[in-house]
């Protein structure tokens, strides 16, 4: 991309029309040895993969679908740190390019008021307990209008065209992301974690709420109050107990 002040991140685009996913093509590319910062880049996506093994609606044009790989040299615990990061820099970029106020809800998902704009997942590639590489995928609902979405993506998507009224200039997106993402990892990999949790809590959908949290093991009902050191959720029971949730997907519900 011209112009694009980093040194890594988005230095190397692979740029398709169409295609099921940019999750295997990204994965493809890094076993080859795509250097550390490749994007992989589609205009539509025809098996767009969700978390959970949901699908994401991905139509041509209207959307930011895209993966990039990253090789942080870290310790495999620390992987899901790499999430909160990425959360933490789309939430920032959108609101330098548009202005929207915008929120994250834990551990992955960025919400316009009660709607989503945009989800992000994160896959592993691991020797021994050491990271090898990140495919982390974003899918940014850009420039959808209403129509766009399916009946049921109604009354809980969003996209930043339809909540500021007027249209997102993709490239410059991505740019201002590339550029937001390379210096939040270069501080990350020097100085630690601190700065993405602060920044995280302070831009938080969750903290505050109370939800319900389904683990292999049991569910657990409480108030979301925050990140501990390593970026997973505490949450406080009515008995002021504190439970860290790691992996589960949190349901929110009323007070
Ligand atoms: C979620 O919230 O469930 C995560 C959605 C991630 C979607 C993106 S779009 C680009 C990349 N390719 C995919 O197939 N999925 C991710």
């Amino acid at each position: 991309m011209a112009g694009l002040a980093t040194t890594r991140i988005g230095q190397h685009v692979i740029a398709h029309d169409e295609v099921v996913s940019t999750q295997p093509l990204a994965h493809e590319a890094a076993a080859k040895g795509a250097q550390e910062g490749t994007l992989v880049l589609a205009e539509q996506q025809t098996g767009g993969k969700g978390r959970l093994g949901r699908p994401w609606h991905s139509p041509k044009g209207t959307g930011i679908w895209m993966s990039l790989i990253v090789r942080p040299a870290i310790p495999l615990p620390k992987a899901p740190q790499m999430t909160l990061l990425t959360a933490v820099t789309v939430a920032r970029t959108i609101r330098e390019e548009t202005g929207l106020t915008v929120k994250i809800k834990w551990p992955n998902d960025i919400f316009i008021g009660d709607k989503k704009v945009c989800g992000i997942l994160t896959e592993l590639n691991a020797e021994a307990d050491r990271v090898n590489y990140l495919v982390i995928g974003i899918g940014l609902n850009a420039n959808s209008v209403q129509a766009d979405f399916p009946e049921e993506l109604l009354s809980i998507a969003t996209s930043l065209r339809i909540e500021s009224g007027t249209p997102v200039k993709r490239v410059a997106f991505i740019q201002r992301f590339c550029q937001n993402f390379e210096e939040e990892y270069d501080h990350y990999l020097q100085e630690g974690f601190q700065r993405v949790k602060d920044e995280w809590e302070a831009n938080s959908y969750s903290i505050g709420r109370w939800v319900t949290v389904q683990t292999i093991s049991q569910k657990l009902e409480g108030q979301a109050i925050g990140l501990d050191e390593e970026g997973v959720l505490m949450i406080e029971d009515r008995a002021g107990q504190i439970h860290k949730v790691y992996s589960a997907d949190v349901n929110y519900r009323a007070n």
